[in-house]
C-alpha cells in the first residue's frame, strides 16, 4: 500500500471518497489530497486536509468499503500528520459534528492514531417547540415583557452593522449569520441604543428551526437577557410555525448546554461536536485548553471577569433570590455533583480527571459517571 499526494484535478476524479459538504467549499484547489493505493486494487482511501495557517484541519477521510479494517485510514492519518509536520504545522486537527451513534468508530480510529480530544464535547438538542412554549420559565419571562427586547425586523441596518463590526473586532461574530437568520424569529437586547445580546433563529425547514447563534454581553447576562430573548423567539415561532415544529439548539458553551438541559431535562443530544488534535512535532507542546487559572486575555474576557467580580446591585440580588436561582448561566464548577466525592477527581481541574482527558459532557452537569469511584 502506497500513499500518493494528489492535485485537485486528480482528486476531483475521486469524489466518492470526499464528504459532500467538503466538495461545496470554495478553496478546493488549495487543499492537500492524500490517496492510498495498491497495485491491482487501485485507490483504497483518500484524506483531504485544509492547510490553513492557524491550524491545519483534516476535512474528510474515507476508505473504500472493500478495504476497511485493513489499516488504510490509519496509514492516511499518519501520512497526513507527517505532511502537516514537514510543512511546519504543529498539529493536525479534526473537528466533526456527528450523531452519538456515529462517534465511537471515528473516536476509536483517532485515539488509536495519536489524536486526543481537546475542548469539552458540544451537544446539539432537538426540542419540541410546544414544550418550550409551555415552559413555566419562559411563560414567566413573557409576562414580565422586557422593554429591551426587539425583533430583528424592527432594528435599523445601522444598529445591526455597528453590532456586527464590534463583535467582528473581538473575533466573536460568526460569518454570514445575519443573512441566514429569520428576522421575525430573531431577537436582540438593546440598552442605551446599543445591542447587548441576541438570539438568532434560522428559517424553518422540514419542521425544524435552528438556533443559529446566541450572544450575551456580560452586562446582558447579569440581567437574564437570554430568558427574555428565548421567551420572545419561542412566542414568535409558536405564532407562525406549525405546532409540531422542533427547535435545534447547538450548544456552544457549557452554560448554554446547562440551560437547554434545564428547559428540557429529557432531551437527548442528536449531534455532538468534538475536536481532536494530533501533535506533529515532538518538542512542541500544545496550548493547555483547561482555562482554570488562566489570565483573561481578550477584551471580552477582561470585561466578563470585571462583571463577575463586581458587587451585585440590590435589584439583581433580589432577582437571583427569586425564581432565577438555577439559571444563572454560569459554567459548572469543579465541584459538580457527579465528581464531588470521586476518587479520580483532580483538584483544580474542571474538564478532566484521572480517567477522562475530557469528562463526558453529561457528567459535568451532575449526571451519573460510569467511572465514579467514591473516596475511601
Ligand atoms: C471510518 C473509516 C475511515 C475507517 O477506515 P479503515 O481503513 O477501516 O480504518 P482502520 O482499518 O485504519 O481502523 C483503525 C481503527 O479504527 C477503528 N475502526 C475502524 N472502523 C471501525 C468500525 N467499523 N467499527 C469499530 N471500530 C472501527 C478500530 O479501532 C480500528 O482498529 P482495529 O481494526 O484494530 O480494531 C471508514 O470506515 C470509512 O471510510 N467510513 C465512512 C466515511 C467516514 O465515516 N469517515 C470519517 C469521517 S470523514
Amino acid at each position: 500500500m502506497k500513499i500518493h499526494a494528489l492535485t485537485w484535478s486528480q482528486a476531483s476524479q475521486l469524489r466518492e471518497f470526499i464528504l459532500p459538504e467538503v466538495l461545496e467549499l470554495p478553496d478546493l484547489e488549495d487543499f492537500w489530497y492524500l490517496a492510498s493505493a495498491e497495485v491491482g486494487r487501485g485507490i483504497l482511501g483518500l484524506a483531504v486536509i485544509d492547510p490553513q495557517a492557524d491550524g491545519p484541519l483534516l476535512l474528510s477521510l474515507a476508505v473504500s468499503p472493500a478495504a476497511r479494517r485493513e489499516g488504510v485510514a490509519s496509514r492516511l492519518l499518519e501520512a497526513a500528520a507527517n505532511v502537516v509536520g514537514s510543512n511546519g504545522g504543529a498539529a493536525l486537527t479534526v473537528e466533526y459534528s456527528l450523531s452519538p451513534a456515529e462517534w465511537p468508530v471515528l473516536a476509536s480510529l483517532l485515539e488509536q492514531n495519536g489524536f486526543f480530544q481537546i475542548q469539552p464535547e458540544r451537544y446539539a438538542y432537538l426540542i419540541p417547540l410546544a414544550e418550550l412554549n409551555n415552559h413555566p420559565v419562559l411563560t414567566a419571562a413573557r409576562q414580565r415583557n422586557s422593554a429591551s427586547v426587539f425583533p430583528m425586523s424592527n432594528l435599523s441596518a445601522v444598529a445591526l452593522r455597528e453590532f456586527r463590526l464590534e463583535l467582528e473586532r473581538k473575533e466573536l461574530f460568526p460569518p454570514d449569520v445575519l443573512r441566514q437568520c429569520d428576522p421575525h424569529l430573531s431577537f436582540f437586547w438593546l440598552e442605551d441604543g446599543h445591542i447587548q445580546a441576541c438570539l438568532l433563529l434560522g428559517n424553518c425547514q422540514d419542521g425544524m428551526v435552528e438556533n443559529l447563534w446566541t450572544y450575551l454581553s456580560p452586562r446582558a447576562r447579569q440581567k437574564q437577557a437570554l430568558i427574555y430573548l428565548l421567551g420572545a423567539a419561542v412566542t414568535a415561532a409558536a405564532n407562525t410555525l406549525p405546532p409540531d415544529s422542533q427547535v435545534l439548539f447547538s450548544c456552544q458553551t457549557e452554560a448554554s448546554d446547562h440551560l437547554v438541559r434545564h428547559l428540557s431535562p429529557s432531551a437527548a443530544p442528536v449531534q455532538s461536536l468534538r475536536v481532536y488534535v494530533r501533535p506533529t512535532l515532538q518538542d512542541q507542546e500544545l496550548p493547555e485548553e483547561d482555562a482554570a487559572g488562566r489570565e483573561p486575555v481578550t477584551e471580552h474576557e477582561v470585561e466578563e471577569e470585571a462583571m463577575a467580580s463586581r458587587e451585585l446591585t440590590e435589584e439583581e440580588k433580589k432577582l437571583r433570590a427569586e425564581r432565577w436561582n438555577d439559571l444563572q448561566m454560569t459554567p459548572v464548577t469543579e465541584d459538580a455533583p457527579a465528581c464531588r466525592n470521586c476518587a479520580h477527581r483532580i483538584a483544580g481541574r474542571l474538564l478532566s480527571c484521572e480517567v477522562y482527558q475530557t469528562k463526558p459532557g453529561p457528567v459535568m452537569y451532575g449526571e451519573a459517571c460510569p467511572s465514579f469511584s467514591p473516596v475511601q
